[in-house]
């Protein structure tokens, strides 16, 4: 079905908006490419869309950040905002408009909003007591709050959970708090926050969840929460802070969740008011406008919860839905700095074209919440088997023909009429597939009609043809045949392939940004000279991305160094002890024989190991780092003659050695070939 004017939707996409801290890396592009694929696909189906980003700017990382870096938060979330947008655009990333939250159309927004929420007496505020410093003369968020635990006694924890032992806690119940910032002891202060009360919109989310306007697995989350009560929502933060200041308040500002959502609407009507287009019908609840946000499993409590009732409680439309997608994993785990898994756009651009990526995170994504893998070598070979095997290759056998023998335009007539109706008649379930999000379905499709096209190619042998004088007809129009399907594959890959389809549109003398021009072939139609579209990706070239990577992280951790004068970033060398209370560490090599998942736990597993004919069963903290089939059968060192500790979820019967922050970077140590278990360290 063709677009009309009647059908013609208005839809806004939008993907999250990054933080302005750091640089963009591949993780961030399965979220981004997710999303431009659906925006060029909606665009080229006729609708009118407005695909918007921006960064999201505020609150106190940021703002510790650009001191740490002896700048204003101004002028350091200025010039990762030029960062972020070139790499975007770097990477065919095709947003209408990239904006930061820190703009006067977010403030005018969100202030408007907060006092539409007051006014229909949705705010309330409440007097917290939280750790603040007393030489930054700030509160301190949990994570900038260190101490020990008081379960298990690790040092070195954040104040809402312990990483060793996976016990969450109050931050009161810390010991020997200190504040991450300053070093300082923090004390405990009062001070008035307000919050949404959240609970007044429980019916209408209720109703929002049940519409269909969220998937399945979704939902089901959802209704864990409404399950275990709805909180009422803290937006307030107090001076000094990176955001917005609170209308009506003295020193206080709106928490970053809170103006980040809203940052999508600002976007909007800025680039409304740039194109003298109206705003208005965008937020209007009676309106037939479109509204889609693209997001990460890990901020689903935000868009689905409390972006809702902002916008319910603002009288403005809710979203059409919420589209949630899992994370992106490389070779089988965590993307790790120092394995080089941890890849930066800009890192990847330097070597490989974008749209390579793209193919292979669109022949991997659906319309679930499933983890993503970039399997290295899986790319490598899918790209060069299904673009330069199956795609580029049919117009390469074919043009060279066009070109010498025809005068390079096209025969009058196509050789198999069937075979391009039959290409034609999976249009619009491929469309459909797209637009359902199902990527990975529709690239199969289209790659097994990319197989039909060379399979007719290969029996028609154009090659074996040619030297017969009576079928020089029947060459020109075998190939013209053959440019035509290309042509379709084409059309249906320019939202994932876009620089290879304006390379292509080159060569093809046509556009391919209508999703309808395929219905008429190209007859009798002038094609330029051929030139290859893309090249084969080379092992050489991975492993040169993976060795740079590798060096971006000795980069970053030699200037965090640098920048606190040689010290290690909060994490000092431990008091002095003497040899004899270090001789009585045993430590020794295991073999992990077990990895299990502690239910309920978030941060623990429980490894079974092997000391060489004793097995120990110990919990570690390492489940944001590891998956538990990843380290069966590895090797490790182990603290064996700890007393056994009596924990939340069982007893541990020792300790493995592991290295780093914490979180995902974080790293088992593992001794070189030969070291067996049981073997002592020494
Ligand atoms: O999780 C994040 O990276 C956030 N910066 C996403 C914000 S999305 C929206 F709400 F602004
Ligand atoms: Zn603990």
């Amino acid at each position: 079905m063709q677009i009309t004017a009647s059908s013609k939707r208005n839809i806004l996409i939008t993907s999250a908006l990054p933080y302005a801290s750091g640089s963009l890396h591949l993780g961030h592009f399965v979220e981004h490419s997710q999303s431009d694929i659906w925006a060029r696909l909606l665009r080229a189906r006729g609708h009118e869309v407005k695909f918007l980003c921006a960064d999201d700017a505020h609150g106190t990382p940021i703002m510790l950040n650009a001191e740490k870096q002896g700048m204003t938060p101004e002028a350091m979330v200025d010039a990762i905002r030029e960062e972020h947008w070139r790499d975007l655009q770097a990477f065919g990333i095709s947003y209408d408009h990239y904006h930061s939250t820190h703009s006067p159309e977010n403030q005018a927004l969100v202030s408007e909003i907060y006092l539409k929420l007051k006014a229909a007496g949705h705010i309330e505020s409440k007097v917290v007591e939280q750790y603040f410093d007393p030489e930054k003369s700030m509160f301190l968020p949990d994570r900038f709050v260190k101490g020990t635990c008081p379960k298990c006694g690790t040092e070195d924890q954040y104040s809402d959970g312990c990483e060793s032992c996976g016990s969450t806690y109050d931050s009161t119940e810390i010991i020997n708090p200190i504040s991450v910032v300053s070093g300082a002891t923090p004390v405990m202060k009062e001070s008035k926050h307000l919050f949404v009360n959240l609970k007044n919109f429980e019916p209408m989310l209720k109703t929002w969840v049940d519409s269909g306007s969220l998937q399945e697995e979704v939902s089901n989350k959802l209704a864990e929460w409404f399950e275990a009560g709805l909180q009422s929502w803290d937006i307030s933060r107090d001076a000094p802070y990176f955001g917005f200041q609170i209308p009506e308040e003295e020193g206080k500002y709106f928490y970053v969740w809170m103006d980040a959502p809203v940052g999508y609407l600002a976007c909007l009507k800025y680039v409304c008011e740039q194109n003298g287009e109206e705003f208005a019908p965008w937020i209007d609840p009676n309106t037939e406008h479109e509204m889609y946000h693209f997001i990460g499993k890990d901020i689903l409590y935000f868009h689905s919860l409390f972006w809702p009732a902002m916008l319910q409680g603002a009288n403005m439309k809710l979203p059409n839905a919420v589209y949630v997608h899992g994370f992106l994993t490389v070779n089988g785990t965590k993307m790790s700095k120092s394995r080089g898994t941890f890849i930066k756009a800009s890192t990847y651009l330097e070597h490989l074209n974008p749209d390579y990526l793209r193919y292979y995170y669109a022949a991997k994504l659906s319309d679930g919440l499933v983890d993503i893998d970039l399997n290295m070598e899986d790319f490598r070979q899918r790209v060069n088997s299904d673009l330069v095997g199956k795609v580029v290759n049919i117009a390469s056998r074919c043009a060279g023909f066009i070109k010498k023998k025809f005068n390079s335009t096209l025969s009058t007539e196509l050789h198999n009429t069937e075979l391009y109706a039959e290409f034609l008649s999976h249009s619009e379930e491929i469309a459909q597939l797209f637009e359902a999000r199902k990527y990975n379905a529709a690239i199969r499709q289209i790659m097994a009609l990319a197989d039909k096209a060379n399979q007719y190619i290969a029996d028609m042998a154009p090659w074996v043809a040619i030297k017969d004088e009576n079928k020089q007809e029947e060459v020109h129009q075998v190939c013209s045949t053959g440019i035509n399907l290309f042509r379709v594959l084409m059309s249906w890959l320019a939202p994932v392939i876009p620089f290879t389809a304006s390379k292509a549109e080159t060569f093809l003398n046509v556009e391919l940004n209508d999703w309808y021009a395929i219905n008429e072939p190209l007859l009798s139609h002038k094609i330029n000279q051929f030139k290859p579209l893309i090249s084969r990706i080379e092992a050489e070239t991975l492993d040169k991305i993976i060795e740079q990577s590798k060096q971006d992280l000795e980069a970053t951790t030699s200037t965090k160094k640098t920048e606190s004068n040689g010290q290690l970033e909060a994490d000092p060398i431990s008091e002095e002890i003497d040899f004899d209370a270090f001789a009585k560490v045993d430590l020794r090599v295991v073999k992990i024989i077990d990895a299990q998942h502690v239910e309920k736990a978030n941060k623990l597993l429980q490894l079974t190991l092997d000391l060489g004919g004793v097995t120990k069963k110990v919990f570690a903290g390492i489940k944001s780092a590891y998956k538990p089939e990843d380290l069966i059968g590895k090797h490790t060192v182990m603290v064996a003659n700890l007393a056994p500790r009596k924990m939340r979820f069982g007893v541990s019967e020792g300790m493995v050695l592991a290295a780093g922050p914490g979180g995902d970077d974080l790293y088992i140590l593992e001794p070189h070939d030969g070291a067996q278990p049981g073997m002592r360290v020494k």
